[in-house]
């Protein structure tokens, strides 16, 4: 077993600092030390974007990305999406708009989508398709998430 690290670093904005081994994934210490669970476990490979977080704003792959890359900086997971008020448009779309079926894929095409929209709120919908691009989703058939963000982009073209 490997000697472990001490890490420090913002999740969902609030400071935390613990000790993890060097070799374990973003994703199983989330899910499996601290216990939010809203980030999926798909394919843990980059393939799927079912654990799709926020490391300093940018979405990441919290498969591919070790504990220890989590130092220093600030983590949003979907459950600090949940309770960002600036969010509630976008959560909200995806229901009424059907985007949620099974709701494996969801955690990770929320907070997807979010990463979208800071950067262009008003993303037509080519461009939220390619923020989408790596994110699967095996019931939805992808035209009614796409709705969901462009209702919030306020975007049909
Ligand atoms: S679980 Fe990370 S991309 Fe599939
Ligand atoms: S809603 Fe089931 S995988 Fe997307």
């Amino acid at each position: 077993m490997s000697p472990t690290i001490e890490i420090t670093f913002t999740l969902n904005g609030m400071p935390k600092r613990i000790s993890v081994d060097p070799t374990l994934s973003t994703l199983v210490m989330l899910r499996e030390i601290l216990g939010l669970t809203g980030t999926k476990y798909g394919c843990g490979e980059g393939e799927c974007g079912a654990c799709t977080i926020l490391v300093d704003g940018k979405s990441a792959n919290a498969c591919l990305m070790f504990a220890a890359d989590c130092d220093g900086r600030a983590i949003v997971t979907i459950e600090g999406v949940a309770i960002d008020r600036s969010a509630d448009g976008l959560r909200q779309a995806f229901v009424d708009h059907g985007g949620v079926q099974c709701g494996f894929c969801t955690p990770g095409m929320v907070v997807q989508a979010k990463h979208t929209l800071d950067k262009q709120p008003h993303a037509d919908r080519a461009t939220i398709k390619r923020g989408l691009e790596g994110n699967i989703c095996r019931c939805t058939g992808y035209k009614k998430i796409v709705d969901a963000v462009a209702a919030v982009s306020g975007t049909n073209s």
